[in-house]
């Protein structure tokens, strides 16, 4: 069976992932508290420390980040910095440090959004961290062919969501939990790299 480390697997999204992948992968569910593994994705020697406490692996799934959600005027750059460093840069150090852990072909997944691509008053932060993770994975991808796989999947918001983000989503339609574990599987399966997986767009 094969392994796959997923980071933010206690979240809403990655609750999903994981009970999607069990039945054929072996999970290796992780986050700041667990409940397999604890790992903190900002700190790069760390999470290295942390992977090599667990020999290789076959796959990453990456689904933690947040970004405040305020209108432009209301943003300071410390919010920015602190979003981007949050959705995007924690991403990439998770893969940069997974890569020498990763089986020959393995694959890393990163989770982006569709306020990449389709706007929503006071998404600035969201925006721009999701545009960076989706404008960087082709030359990740390009770097490690033969080697590696990398792709994203960029979910609109998810059905276990909308509660939660209230008005800010009106109009999107919501991802469906399947149309999440088939995203996140074929990226773990499929000889795909270098892909962002836009999942729904904006109505
Ligand atoms: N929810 C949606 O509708 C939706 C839609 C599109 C995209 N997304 C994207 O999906 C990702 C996850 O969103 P979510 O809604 O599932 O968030 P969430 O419910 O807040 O869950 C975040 C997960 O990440 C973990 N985590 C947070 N910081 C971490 C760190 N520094 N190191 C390791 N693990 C950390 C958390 O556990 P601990 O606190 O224990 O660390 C938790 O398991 C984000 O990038 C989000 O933008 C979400």
């Amino acid at each position: 069976m094969k392994k796959i480390v997923v980071v933010g697997a206690t979240g809403k999204l990655g609750t999903e992932v994981v009970e999607g992948l069990e039945a054929d992968y072996e999970v290796i569910r992780a986050s700041r508290s667990g409940p397999d593994l604890k790992i903190d994705a900002f700190d790069f020697e760390s999470v290295s420390d942390v992977f090599s406490s667990i020999g290789s692996f076959d796959g990453l799934v990456s689904c933690i980040g947040t970004a405040p959600f305020k209108p432009f005027d209301e943003l300071s750059m410390e919010d920015f910095a602190s979003g981007l460093s949050t959705k995007c840069l924690s991403q990439l150090n998770l893969a940069k440090a997974a890569i020498p852990f990763l089986t020959e072909n393995g694959s890393i997944t990163l989770t982006s959004g569709i306020i990449g691509d389709e706007p929503i008053l006071g998404g600035a932060v969201a925006a721009a961290a999701n545009g960076a993770l989706n404008m960087c994975v082709s030359v990740l991808a390009a770097e490690y062919a033969g080697k590696l796989r990398i792709n994203i999947v960029s979910p609109s918001i998810i059905e276990n969501s909308v509660e939660h983000y209230g008005m800010l989503f009106d109009g999107f339609e919501p991802t469906s939990k399947e149309s999440i574990i088939q995203a996140y599987r074929r990226t773990i399966s499929a000889p795909i790299s270098g892909r962002v997986l836009c999942q729904t767009r904006s109505l």
